[in-house]
């Protein structure tokens, strides 16, 4: 009933108590007690004693009505698991992939007490930020699987451009720069048999209105939050079905073109691209200059007298221009 009340005054409408009761067939005490629940909930309803209740704002809580309201996907996001806190979203997306739960399947946090990144590392999930898993079951070879989080990352870019006033870049493989500093990266994982893919779980997350003291003091220098980078808060809510949207379509493209769109613009908007790096994570550190990303999603890096290197796991750190 309480969701009864919030949809008639999504209707944009101001609409007296009485009415409202009338309309849903309810005493106007109980429309009063669902106000109160709605308003304790984040929701701000206006009430004029002459005109009645209106909706002035809902609020940016991750929340399965409201990420379902404004969703344009077919299937991204729609199977929702929403959840206050949990100890890392990517984990509890897993355990639903290896039960069966579809394609599309949505996992969403507010806080996540465990959270992992790439290469064994912790994922600090403070409130104020986007953490959530999506499950897909891509009809791809395994091989290409290595080339969807930049598809994934460029994506999420598309996204924080449509959201925000930001023009991030990618830093290979898959972490998303506003400047020199990080404000999302991606976690990509599978299950596969020799000849197919069972699924992929992408876990996302983002630094969209983190407080700078929240980012702990060891990546602080390094990290940037969506609203700090644009002096803007910034709608979670929006963001979240912003991503899936293009999340949706890139993986759809992604299956019917291949690789090579994504590759394209994920070279033009790159921040690895052209700067001297060092690779570490995946055996002795390697230094060069990047230069290319392969078609497999590789980064190519030239080490003097025109040799190259494929790198195909590792981190990156950005050391100069290049020049
Ligand atoms: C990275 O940059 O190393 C990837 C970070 C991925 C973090 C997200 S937050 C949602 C999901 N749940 C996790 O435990 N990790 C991913």
């Amino acid at each position: 009933m309480k969701n009864a009340v919030l949809n008639s005054l999504k209707q944009g409408r101001i609409v007296s108590g009485e009415a409202l009761a009338d309309e849903l067939g309810v005493s106007r005490t109980s429309v009063w007690k669902y106000v109160k629940q709605l308003r304790r909930e984040g929701y701000e309803i206006a009430s004029s004693p002459r005109c009645g209740y209106s909706l002035v704002s809902v609020p940016d809580r991750l929340i399965e009505e409201e990420i379902l309201a404004g969703l344009k996907t077919r299937v991204l996001g729609r199977k929702i698991v929403s959840l206050e806190t949990i100890p890392s979203t990517q984990d509890h997306a897993k355990n639903l992939a290896n039960k069966g739960y579809p394609e599309g399947t949505l996992v969403v946090a507010e806080r996540q007490t465990g959270g992992r990144g790439r290469m064994g590392r912790t994922w600090v999930s403070p409130p104020g930020g986007l953490y959530f898993s999506i499950i897909l079951r891509p009809q791809i070879s395994i091989s290409s699987a290595t080339q969807i989080p930049l598809v994934a990352g460029v994506a999420l870019l598309l996204a924080i451009e449509c959201s925000t006033s930001l023009l991030p870049r990618l830093k290979w493989p898959n972490d998303l720069m506003i400047g020199e500093r990080k404000a999302a990266g991606i976690l990509a994982e599978m299950n596969a048999e020799v000849d197919r893919i069972n699924w992929v779980v992408l876990g996302i997350g983002i630094n969209v209105n983190t407080a700078p003291s929240d980012f702990p003091a060891d990546i602080k220098g390094m990290s940037v939050s969506l609203s700090g980078g644009s002096n803007h808060e910034v709608s979670r809510l929006k963001l979240l079905q912003d991503v899936l949207y293009e999340l949706e379509k890139a993986m759809e493209r992604f299956q019917y073109e291949g690789f090579e769109p994504f590759r394209l613009r994920w070279k033009n908007q790159s921040a690895t691209l052209g700067r001297n790096v060092m690779i570490t994570g995946g055996g002795d550190p390697v230094e060069g200059k990047a230069v290319d990303i392969d078609i497999d999603g590789a980064l190519i890096l030239e080490q003097g007298y025109g040799s190259r290197r494929r790198i195909i796991t590792g981190d990156v750190s950005l050391m100069g221009s290049g020049d």
